[in-house]
């Protein structure tokens, strides 16, 4: 629609701050946050991560710092996942169900910490797998149906350590469902999952499989579970899919490359919507800022608007605290 008058003058409504900020669309808060946090073994420590500037593994204690310092910033949750020693992997990855893992350990402590925080997990094996896959391997193949039994384990033992919102990223067929029955059987009604719905076998993740001590482990590539990048009708397949078996919220991933998906899905399905800004995308702003090639925080704010205007309620992001402090927090 034109505006009325003589000449379509639309740069009326760009005039000032004031004008600008009454016509603007869309709004980012702290509130749209959730903030990746690396735990590891160890007592009050943390070490940086090479290729994530600012981004830091922390021992348990430490990550319970950071809810409280979520909590502070107006970040309504934190999502955890472990960082585990090559040698603690194994092939039949018991480890992921252990109570007593980090990550479990890690849930607990912000839950004692910051019970107002919402925590959520990682569902996948590739952290305790010694083949650094998502799921089990037999003969070079993923295995989807014994990988779900595993999965169910593991977003049991989260709940019970007192996990507010399971997230599933492991790309299995029938776990949203495997996982909501024993769910609702165990009594945890209460606990949702934000499925990672619509995940790309994306070279963006390059960065996090550092983070979580991945990178040596991995044997070939995720491409038999994960999405191809050139499809887009198949992640509406997926959303419906998911939804279907009782997913509360979904997710797309990567995050800017990936902008395109997130409009489909909030147009077509209208249910609570979210993105992964990955690793990738996060050390690439950092690293062009860092060479002063790029404004660091300006494209960081430009970055995380984009994905409130492509339809997303909510945004997994390495810079959620940075960017809550931008917005005043
Ligand atoms: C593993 C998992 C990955 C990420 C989140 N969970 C990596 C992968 O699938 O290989 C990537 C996150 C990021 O790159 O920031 N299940």
């Amino acid at each position: 629609m034109l505006p009325p008058g003589p000449k379509p003058r639309l740069r009326r409504l760009r005039k000032s701050p004031a004008i600008r900020a009454l016509v603007r669309e869309t709004a980012l808060t702290p509130g749209d946050l959730i903030w990746p946090v690396f735990v590891m073994e160890g007592t009050d420590a943390e070490e940086p991560v090479a290729s994530m500037p600012g981004v830091v593994r922390r021992t348990v204690n430490r990550v319970a710092q950071a809810a409280k310092e979520a909590e502070a910033l107006g970040i309504p949750a934190i999502c955890i996942f472990p960082y585990t020693a090559l040698e603690a992997r194994t092939e039949d990855c018991a480890m992921a169900w252990d109570p007593d893992n980090i990550a479990n350990r890690a849930i607990r402590a912000v839950k004692d910490a910051a019970p107002d925080i919402a925590v959520m997990t990682d569902i996948a094996l590739d952290p305790y797998n010694i083949n650094g896959h998502d799921g089990f391997v037999r003969d070079g193949e993923i295995l989807n149906d014994e990988t779900v039994e595993a999965l169910v384990k593991m977003a049991l033992v989260q709940a019970e350590c007192g996990a507010d919102i399971l997230g599933p990223s492991d790309m299995m067929d029938g776990r949203v469902a495997a996982i909501r029955h024993a769910l609702e059987d165990a009594g945890h009604q209460k606990v949702s999952i934000l499925s990672y719905t619509a995940k790309y076998a994306s070279a963006f993740y390059g960065p996090f499989r550092d983070a979580v001590g991945a990178s040596g482990a991995l044997t070939g590539d995720k491409n038999t579970y994960q999405m191809d990048p050139a499809n887009s009708d198949e992640a509406m397949r997926l959303v419906a899919r998911d939804l279907a078996e009782g997913a509360d919220m979904v997710m797309v991933k990567p995050g800017m490359p990936y902008l395109d998906i997130c409009r489909r899905v909030k147009d077509a399905f209208g249910v609570p919507t979210f993105a992964y800004q990955v690793s990738g995308e996060y050390a690439m702003l950092k690293a062009a800022a860092a060479n002063g090639w790029l404004d660091g925080d300006k494209v960081m704010m430009e970055s995380l608007i984009a994905f409130k205007r492509a339809g997303c309620d909510g945004i997994l992001t390495y810079f959620a605290p940075e960017a809550a402090r931008a917005l005043g927090a």
